[in-house]
C-alpha cells in the first residue's frame, strides 16, 4: 500500500522552518510580501503615535464630555490597530524597529500635536485630520495606483 504524500514533500524538509507556508501562499497570490512587511510596519507607527498623541488631546477636553469620549474612542481604537497590526508584521517574518524614534519617524502621516491653542474645536480639527491622513496613506500604500486621486476624495 503507497504511503500518502505529504503537502510539503518535495518543497521543504520536514521540521525546515526556514520558509513559512502562510508567506508562500500569500506570495503564490502576487502581494510582494517585502513591501506589505514595510506598509504594516508604516501603519503600525501610524497607529502607535496616534494613541500617544491622543492621550494627550483626550487630556484637553475634559468638561466637554461628549468630545473627550469621542477622542477616546478613537485613541482606544489606535492602539487595538496598533496590537491587531504588530503580530502579522512578525508572522510575516519582519519585525518593529528597535528604536522607538525610528518607528515614530516612520508613521506616514503627522504627528497629532496639542494644538497651540487647545480649545475642543481645535483638537477635534487635529484628531479629525490625523484620521483622514491614516485613511488615506493606507490607500495610498495598498493601492499606488489612486496617488493622482483628487484631493476632495
Ligand atoms: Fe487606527
Amino acid at each position: 500500500m503507497d504511503e500518502k504524500k505529504h503537502a510539503s514533500d518535495g518543497i521543504v524538509r520536514a521540521g525546515d522552518l526556514t520558509r513559512r507556508v502562510g508567506v508562500e501562499q500569500i506570495r503564490m497570490r502576487g502581494v510582494d510580501v517585502d513591501r506589505l512587511i514595510e506598509l504594516l510596519i508604516d501603519a503600525a507607527g501610524a497607529e502607535f503615535t496616534t494613541y500617544y498623541y491622543y492621550t494627550i488631546l483626550r487630556m484637553y477636553l475634559a468638561g466637554n464630555e461628549d468630545y473627550k469620549e469621542i477622542c477616546e474612542d478613537a485613541r482606544l481604537e489606535d492602539r487595538a490597530h496598533f496590537e491587531f497590526i504588530t503580530p502579522r508584521i512578525y508572522e510575516l517574518g519582519g519585525s518593529l524597529p528597535t528604536d522607538i524614534r525610528e518607528f515614530a519617524d516612520r508613521a506616514g502621516c503627522p504627528d497629532a500635536y496639542l494644538p497651540d491653542e487647545p480649545t475642543a474645536a481645535n483638537i477635534l480639527t487635529v484628531l479629525l485630520e490625523a484620521e483622514r491622513c491614516a485613511v488615506r496613506h493606507v490607500e495610498r500604500g495598498l493601492r499606488p495606483d489612486v496617488r493622482q486621486r483628487p484631493a476632495h476624495l
